[in-house]
């Protein structure tokens, strides 16, 4: 079984549809076998009870965290590392030391509306305020620069005239959980 460690900050949406394909075997030959978070989040409440180790840290500076994360996986290395939603900013080393196993599923189509600040909802409102015509989701390697690693998966979406963040926040969703789940088979 290869295994998947996640890292969250929120709802962990992705995390749940990792999960969900590993049940529906979608996703065969992996299991996630930890869940990391950078601040208190219900994404923690739900991996622990769904029995994966869940460990919560604190939101502390990219240097510091990234140690911590990086302490917790030599101890058992994971295949893969997604990031699922999580909003703590990984160091160079880190980037450097697990470069190629650390991926990240963006609500846009990269390299558009990426980088710092580019987040959640933050990212649908630009779009809609930009009078963009279609929007979508990547999936891409993480490297130290903030969504701008090698592209893996990458869907578009149409947006139509009546469009609102809030529903071009949904249409992403399924975009990013169909990218998402391909991008790990793939790999
Ligand atoms: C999604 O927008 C995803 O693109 C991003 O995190 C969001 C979901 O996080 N990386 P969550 O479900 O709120 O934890």
């Amino acid at each position: 079984m290869k295994k998947i460690a996640i890292l969250v900050s929120g709802k962990g949406s992705n995390m749940q549809y990792i999960l969900q394909a590993i049940q529906n075997r979608i996703l065969s030959g992996f299991r996630v076998n930890l869940v990391i978070s950078d601040r208190c989040c219900s994404a923690i409440q739900y991996a622990l009870k769904k029995n994966i180790t869940a460990i919560s840290l604190e939101k502390t500076d990219k240097k510091f965290i990234s140690r911590k994360i990086n302490n917790i996986l030599v101890k058992d290395i994971p295949y893969i590392i997604v990031l699922a939603g999580f909003l703590s900013i990984l160091d160079a080393e880190f980037c450097e030391k697990w470069f190629g196993k650390v991926i990240n599923i963006h609500p846009s189509l990269l390299p558009k509306y990426g980088g710092k600040g580019m987040y959640g909802m933050n990212v649908h409102q630009a779009v809609i305020k930009n009078k963009e015509k279609i929007s979508g989701a990547t999936v891409h390697y993480v490297t130290k620069d903030v969504d701008a690693g090698d592209i893996i998966l990458k869907k578009s979406c149409k947006i139509s005239s009546k469009e609102t963040p809030m529903s071009l926040s949904q249409k992403v969703s399924l975009i990013e959980r169909e990218i998402l789940i391909q991008s790990i088979k793939n790999l």
